[in-house]
């Protein structure tokens, strides 16, 4: 499982919402306009971000207000940024990996209790190596939902999640105020008004949706 709240999974999900055909990840750009030009230019985009700023040349930033039904539909989208991208290509050999966000955070708990999975591994992509605020919270509120709503014992088992937990019933009643708070909120904040992005980011299970790796590096809603 892999959170990137501002923006990268928020966005995967809506992009698959509106219809989007797969989601494909990268961290290498050259690799990735290079896999995009082998496909037709009426079939696919390129969407992504370096420091929360859209990549020239590409046809998309990495706003989940972007990837609208009318844009995606039915085409397959070559995406990096600067972190999410990433932290889904590390952990591309999972058995079962799907990219969550605030929007589908119920989706993809629904998804693990179904699977009885025994292990989940909760990868918040943070901002170049470091932690990130809204990312815990995000894990905080999966863990919480699983503890409440699954049949099984779930077993918080390293203070990482512990943290997260607590991070997420400080925070709940605000998330918008949490990831307005976070450095790479701030971040976006001084790059611009994004105000529509943190709102679509800070909506909590509003989406039906789990973006899960079909095949390495390929994402589809399943
Ligand atoms: C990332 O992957 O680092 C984020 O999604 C960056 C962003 O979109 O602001």
């Amino acid at each position: 499982m892999v959170i990137d709240v501002l923006r990268a999974t928020t966005t995967i999900s809506w992009a698959l919402k509106n219809g989007a055909d797969s989601i494909q990840v990268f961290a290498d750009l050259d690799l990735l306009i290079e896999s995009a030009n082998k496909w037709n230019a009426d079939e696919r985009l390129m969407l992504g971000e370096r420091g929360g700023k859209k990549i020239e040349g590409f046809d998309l930033g990495n706003s989940p207000l972007s990837v609208t039904k009318k844009v995606v539909n039915g085409r397959r989208l070559f995406m990096s940024t600067t972190n999410g991208t990433k932290s889904l290509q590390k952990v591309q050999h999972a058995k079962h990996l799907f990219a969550m966000g605030l929007p589908n955070r119920k989706a993809v708990a629904e998804k693990i209790i179904s699977l009885q999975s025994e292990n989940v591994l909760i990868l918040g992509s943070g901002w170049e190596g470091s932690y990130s605020l809204e990312d815990s919270l995000a894990a905080g509120a999966l863990a919480s939902y699983l503890v409440l709503n699954c049949n099984l014992e779930v077993n918080i088992v390293n203070d990482e999640l512990q943290a997260a937990l607590t991070l997420w019933n400080f925070w709940k009643d605000d998330i918008l105020k949490c990831l307005k708070t976070a450095t790479h909120g701030k971040r976006l904040t001084s790059l611009g008004n994004y105000d529509g992005d943190f709102k679509c980011c800070s909506e909590l299970d509003c989406l039906n949706i789990v973006p899960t790796q079909v095949e390495r590096g390929v994402i589809r809603s399943s």
